[in-house]
Formats: C-alpha cells, structure tokens, sequence
C-alpha cells in the first residue's frame, strides 16, 4: 500500500452500477488560450486583466493548456479509472461577441474534446456555463439586462444543435448562488458588480434563463438528461438562542434556497429574506411559471459547513458566518473547515424537495498544500477528505436519498479565480511553468477505489 492511502471499508460496488463516477472541470480554470482561434473576452478575461483583483496578479492566460493539450489530460483520466468527465463551454469561443456570429474553430475543438472523450470510454458531462460570461454582454449589463435570457438560450441552442447526437448529460448553469453573490453583489468576481441593484435583477434573469436554457435544450433534444448545479452548504446555527437559529435561517435561504425553489414552483424565499422582495419589481407576466423547469437531476457542490451567527451590523441579512479559523476546527487551504457530514446533510436536505428527482454530487474536493517530494505528491489529507465524504454519500444513499453520482473537483490543479493558483485542489498536481503533471496519492486512491 502507497504512503497516505488507507483501506476503506467500502466499495465501489456498495454504490451499484447505475452510480456515476466522475470529475469536474470548468473551461476558463483549465483552458487557457483566451483568444485563440477567434475567441471572443469574457467577463473573467478582462476581470484578471484589472489590478488587484486576482492573488498576485495571476491571469489564467495558460492556466492548464488544456485547450491546446486537452489529450494529455483525458489520457489521465483514462488513467484513473474515471468514467465520466464534466467540463464547461466557454461561450465565447462558440459565440466570440455572446450574441451573433458562431465560431466554427471553438465548435470544431469542443467536438475534438468529446471525440477524444469517447474514444477512451470516457463520457462527456457538459456545463453550458460556468461563469465566463461574454464580455460584450456584460456591457449592454450583463445578468442585469433581460434581455439575456434571449443570448443565453440562442447559446444553449447552437450547443445543443452542435453536440447533442454524443452528449447525454447537460447541466445548464454551475453555481448561480456564487456567480451572483459574488459577482454582482460583493464585487469579488467578475464582472465585479456590487450591491442589491445589481444582485436582484441578475438573480431573477439568472433564474429565468437556467429555466429557459432547460426549456431550449429540451425541445432540441428529447432524450437529454437535463440538470443544473446549486453550491450548497450545510448551515448550522452558532448557539441554540433563538436569533442564532433565526439568522441561520435566513443564511439558509439565501445560500440554499434561493434559486432551486423558484426552479421548483415555490418562488423566491422573500419572507425569510425579506431584502429580497425587491425582486418584484423585475417581475413580467407568466415569470413564476417561467421560471420553472422539471429537472432529470440536480447537481449538488458541497465543500463545507458553515456556522452562522446573529448579526446587528450585517446589513440585509443580519447574520454573518462565524470563520472556520476562529472555530479551532480542521481547515483546507482555503480556510474552509473539513468536516464530511455536511455533504450528507445536503444530500438529505435537497432530496426532501418532492420535486427534485435525482442528485449528483457534482463536485466534492480539497485544496491542500501540496508539495513534489522526489517527483511524487503525497496528500494523505485530501485522500481522508474524499474517503470521508464518499463515506458520507453511501451513507445518505443507504437512508434511501435520491443520490445517483459523484464527481470530485477536480481533475488538474488549476485557476481558483480570484484565489490564482495558490489554492491546489487537483488529483494530479500541475507545475505551471512546465504544465508537467504528477499524479497524487489522491489521484491513486480513487483509481483504484474506482478499478472494477
Ligand atoms: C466552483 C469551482 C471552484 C470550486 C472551488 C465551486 O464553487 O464551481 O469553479 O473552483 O468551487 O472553490
């Protein structure tokens, strides 16, 4: 046995053979090559551009070279067993202006790319967005502008058209709760927007698009299985008094709750966070029924747990979370605490919902401070942190929760967005001034946990 890999006392096996397996990836973190071959910018290409945004002044020109050596890596992945690969379409290179003209050079390397999946048993799981929207968009507004809900599903359209005949498994949007908040709220992300007058506009015309993208996707294609992805975390509050509890509450529905409800045909959570009923006002006729869509499956991304507390100073919510650091609790390199029940306590929460149907974990993962000892990287700490959370998958699946995959993030170190490439969640370790690769233990953990 390798140093850092434990015997589990679980299998494969104990998940059935309908379980999918898989890793996750998203286009601007891996790709590089961000005006190749007629590529168009995207929001994230000109937000790494600007000063003092990223970690470092990192930009993601390169990242990972996947666009230009994506058969290194799917030849890794073959490598670990992995049967299925989940990565995103970076619109701008099928669409460089976000609307109008389609670039065949971006559909000819996305078809490459599943080609090459297939060819190696591999199954391509498409993203259509992962948050690099076009950068022409975001200036006629962005998320902000209704009209988006046209370009975005005119996008899901030319996609499904392209590689719908190979592609079975779609998820519409990664995160909407992230690239929201942290894009068009807090001003962290791109496009780096603040404050509620961007946040609720770009909530609603996010939600109605992922409805609608689902809608397009399916009049194109039938027998597509159709989800979408929500970040989830697992809240509990910081003392048993009762504004403690109310405040969790509340953190709740706006990180849990507020895009798969209305997704689900019960609307926005506007009475526990009342802040949000200004969202009102970007109502049109027929939006409750537009914004729903019945989904085959939803994606669950589920990192941590977080610890919530009353608030006076915090406006809108009056709750604030109580740091990981300050907690004396086991920590990654991003500062969030490890703890596995959480992905079970989401598991469970969102399979409570009559209308979900289906659960993926679409991604599950651990950034570490790896370090090459000898050529090798040894990280027994994220080997503990996937053997623990896959432990805590079976376990929901066994109290009878809908849960059906589990994808790690992720494959390749890469891109972690304003965080620049300090923060490693990979299986295989990259080393970006050479782009040469080294599988971790964790990377041979799940290869053999996976080998039938
Ligand atoms: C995102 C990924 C990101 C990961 C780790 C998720 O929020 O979908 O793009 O790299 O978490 O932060």
């Amino acid at each position: 046995m390798e140093s850092g890999i434990r015997q589990v006392d679980f299998s494969r096996k104990l998940f059935g053979d309908n379980f999918a397996w898989g890793v996750s990836t998203a286009a601007f973190q891996i790709e590089g090559a961000c005006d190749a071959d007629g590529k168009g910018l995207s929001i994230w290409d000109v937000f790494t551009g600007k000063k003092g945004k990223i970690a470092n002044g990192e930009t993601a020109e390169i990242a990972c070279d996947f666009y230009n050596n994506y058969k290194r890596d799917i030849d890794l992945i073959r490598e670990l067993n992995i049967p299925n690969f989940r990565f995103s379409i970076s619109w701008t290179r099928i669409i460089p202006n976000g609307t109008g003209a389609v670039n065949q050079a971006g559909i000819d390397y996305y078809n490459n790319v599943i080609a090459y999946s297939l060819e190696n048993g591999i199954e391509p799981w498409i993203t259509l967005y992962h948050w690099d929207l076009p950068h022409e968009l975001e200036l006629k507004g962005g998320w902000t502008n209704r009209n988006i809900i046209g370009w975005f599903s005119d996008f899901v359209a030319v996609c499904a058209k392209a590689f719908g005949d190979r592609v079975k498994h779609w998820m519409v949007m990664n995160e909407p709760g992230v690239f929201t908040g942290a894009g068009y709220f807090l001003g962290n992300h791109a496009p780096g927007r603040i404050g509620l007058k961007n946040f609720l506009p770009a909530i609603h015309h996010v939600t109605l698009s992922i409805a609608e993208g689902a809608k397009k996707l399916r009049g194109i294609l039938p027998d597509a299985i159709i989800g979408t992805t929500f970040s989830c975390s697992y809240i509990e509050p910081y003392s048993t008094k009762q504004r403690d509890v109310a405040a969790a509450n509340r953190a709740d529905a706006l990180l849990n709750r507020l895009f798969i409800e209305p997704l689900l045909g019960c609307g926005y959570p506007v009475k526990d966070v009342p802040a949000l009923k200004g969202i009102e006002k970007y109502f049109l006729t027929g939006d409750p029924h537009n914004l729903t869509f019945d989904f085959d499956f939803i994606g669950i991304q589920n990192y941590t747990r977080e610890i919530v507390k009353y608030s006076f100073f915090t406006p809108y919510i009056n709750a604030r979370l109580v740091k990981a650091e300050d907690r004396a609790v086991p920590l990654t390199e991003m500062k969030w605490e490890v703890y596995s029940p959480a992905i079970y306590n989401v598991i469970k929460k969102f399979s409570a919902y009559a209308g979900v149907k289906n659960i993926i974990v679409t991604e599950n993962g651990a950034a570490f401070p790896d370090v090459v000892v000898n050529g090798e990287v040894d990280d027994p700490l994220r080997v503990g942190y996937l053997q623990n959370h896959i432990e805590q998958v079976l376990k929901a699946k066994n109290d009878g929760c809908k849960v059906n995959g589990y994808f790690v993030w992720t494959l390749t170190d890469n891109f972690e967005w304003a965080e620049g490439y300090r923060p490693r969640f990979g299986l295989v370790h990259v080393d970006f001034e050479t782009q040469r690769r080294i599988i971790k233990s964790s990377g041979r953990w799940f290869a053999s946990f996976l080998k039938r």
